[in-house]
């Protein structure tokens, strides 16, 4: 994934965890999440997204094998900053990182990665990343603040966490909705001005995809759960042409 032009067509990142999500509720080897990629990618998927927990909650690590032997579209290999995650990034060289937080007692990656008061860290551990030819992604809050450190640390991407103006809508909340999307926009504007590529996800649905794809500085969405869920219905290579069609919609 290049960087794209300022208002170029927005990419869809097919997060693929919780097909392996109901594939591990029975101990398994179905629903396989390759497959559901390799769906994906001819739906039209413009990468695949995929999150290795430290508990290995979802994706295994012979998921995450098979992800990086097969795809023909770039892989977004999702990780905590550990040192354990760090050599399996380094051993499969995806495309592109995300450095996402992680807690074992979470049911979903809750906020935004901490890099302000981690930074000295962060900047050590991207590094390696950086050098072996790895985009580096960091997945923060949309915070000026978070969004300068991302830049010092050299991150060349940040996913703006779209989780809290998500919730609000989904709950009624739409004062709280509309004050994050203006939260959202501004902050896709700064992070641009610095040079950073900018991406968003987390929680995005068909109902609040288009606000979040209609910013001209986002290039890159990430989706997952919803795309899986509404699969069941109509199907995955279904959910991803509509939510396609509605991120296209938003950007003409
Ligand atoms: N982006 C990041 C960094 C994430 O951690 C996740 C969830 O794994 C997503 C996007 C996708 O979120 P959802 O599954 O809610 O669409």
């Amino acid at each position: 994934m290049s960087d794209a032009g300022f208002v170029g067509r927005l990419r869809l990142g097919v997060n693929i965890d919780h097909v392996a999500t109901v594939r591990n509720a029975r101990g398994g080897a179905v629903p396989d999440p390759l497959r559901a990629a390799r769906l994906a990618e001819a739906a039209g998927a413009d990468g695949i997204t995929a999150h290795l927990r430290e508990d290995r909650r979802h994706v295994t690590d012979t998921d995450i094998e098979g992800l990086a032997r097969d795809l023909t579209v770039p892989l977004n290999f999702e990780m905590a900053a550990t040192e354990e995650m760090q050599a399996i990034a380094l051993r499969h060289r995806p495309h592109a990182v995300c450095i996402v937080p992680e807690k074992r007692e979470e049911r979903t990656t809750e906020g935004g990665l901490e890099v302000a008061q981690d930074e000295n860290r962060l900047a050590h551990f991207i590094a390696p990343l950086r050098d072996a030819g790895i985009r580096v992604s960091i997945f923060i809050a949309a915070d000026a603040r978070q969004i300068e450190a991302a830049h010092r640390i050299g991150a060349a991407v940040v996913e703006l966490h779209t989780g809290a103006y998500c919730d609000a809508h989904a709950e009624g909340r739409f004062d709280d909705r509309d004050a994050e999307l203006e939260r959202l926009r501004k902050m896709s504007a700064f992070a641009h001005s610095l040079g950073l590529e900018v991406h968003a996800g987390h929680g995005l649905t068909y109902d609040t995809v288009q606000p979040i794809a209609a910013f001209p500085e986002v290039v890159e969405l990430n989706i997952g759960h919803f795309l899986v869920g509404e699969a069941i219905f109509v199907g995955l290579e279904a959910s991803i042409h509509e939510m396609r069609r509605l991120m296209d919609a938003a950007r003409d």
